[in-house]
């Protein structure tokens, strides 16, 4: 008898552990080989995007699903977040040395108004809202999240972005003295994301503070992270310190580490495969199932968020602009 029949571990589990372990040996082989990892090559630019307009119906209706609430608990204690350590447990366990108040956010390039505002300033008025959406991470795993927060767009109009704003570049603090992961060079750190600009403005992309009704817990990304429903959960931007308007898209973190790997748009696709695994269905972390026997289910287009935003993509090749 195999360990893993032993273990009674479903195949659909040592894949998915699989892909975590690659994963960090990516990240070893790249620290330990740095000109590779910052040989990323000049992308070109995709195609101008149609200008596609969401009914307010169309956008309600993906900002709660009625599925199984993934609990607190495992929201909480199962993440991704490098600056705290590359294991699931590392930045739950990790001491809690992230200050998150007083905090501030930079917003600057192309807008008429740029500055440097506290989070309070910056999402004044705005009354946070809560959204249920489901969570897909490239590695094969996902949750269902109760967030709250403020739309991302309702925000950036504020700074009023000029005409030659085409993109969004968004940074996480880079801290070694808050953040004991910073000492490793798994990621070429700050960590770094970016929205084109209708998909900064698309009603779904919220900018949390906080989850099930409370504020964010640092191993969520407090005080201020993005949520984008349709892509995989690396654009998800974790404890934001600069918003940028930028006119060329923009360098992000993972997709230094590995161009080939992990797309600009990395919008969830269970057609189109990671080079090393495949996409077409995800272990779905929810109610009170453990995280290794979760039920594996089937991954939807656009993580199930089509009617929101595929309008977005028309006429793009999503296996070129993965
Ligand atoms: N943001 C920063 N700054 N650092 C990270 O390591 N990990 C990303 C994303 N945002 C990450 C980040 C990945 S890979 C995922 S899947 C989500 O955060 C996980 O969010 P969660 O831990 O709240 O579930």
């Amino acid at each position: 008898m195999s360990l893993r029949d032993a273990l009674r571990i479903p195949a659909s589990e040592i894949t998915d552990e699989a892909v975590y372990r690659d994963r960090r040996n990516l990240l070893r082989t790249f620290a330990m080989t740095p000109a590779l990892a910052l040989s990323g090559c000049a992308d070109a630019e995709p195609p101008a995007p149609p200008t596609a307009t969401v009914t307010p119906e169309q956008a309600r209706s993906g900002f709660r699903t009625a599925e199984t609430l993934t609990r607190y608990e495992d929201i909480t204690s199962y993440n991704n977040f490098y600056e705290f350590g590359t294991g699931k447990a590392d930045p739950s366990t990790a001491r809690k040395t992230l200050k998150t108040s007083p905090w501030s956010v930079a917003v600057t390039g192309e807008c008429a108004r740029p500055g440097t505002l506290s989070l309070e300033d910056l999402v004044k008025g705005l009354v946070p809202e809560e959204r249920i959406y489901r969570l897909r991470c490239v590695e094969g795993w996902s949750m269902v999240i109760p967030w709250l927060g403020v739309p991302l767009g309702e925000v950036l109009k504020r700074f009023e972005p000029t005409s030659k704003a085409k993109y969004v570049a968004f940074t996480t603090l880079a801290d070694p003295v808050q953040m004991p992961g910073i000492r490793y060079r798994s990621i070429n750190w700050p960590y770094r994301e970016g929205l084109r600009m209708d998909e900064a403005m698309n009603p779904l992309t919220l900018l949390a503070t906080g989850l099930y009704g409370k504020p964010l817990p640092q191993q969520n990304g407090a005080p201020l992270r993005l949520v984008v429903p349709w892509k995989y959960g690396f654009k998800s931007i974790k404890s934001i310190v600069e918003i940028t308007f930028v006119e060329r898209m923009p360098k992000t973190a993972w997709h230094d580490l590995q161009p080939s790997e992990y797309g600009f748009f990395s919008n969830v696709n269970p057609n189109v495969d990671h080079p090393r695994w495949s996409q077409k269905t995800e272990r779905r972390i929810s109610g009170t199932a453990s995280k290794l026997f979760a039920e594996r289910i089937p991954t939807r287009m656009f993580n199930g968020y089509a009617d929101q935003v595929a309008a977005m993509y028309a006429g793009m090749d999503l296996k070129k602009w993965y």
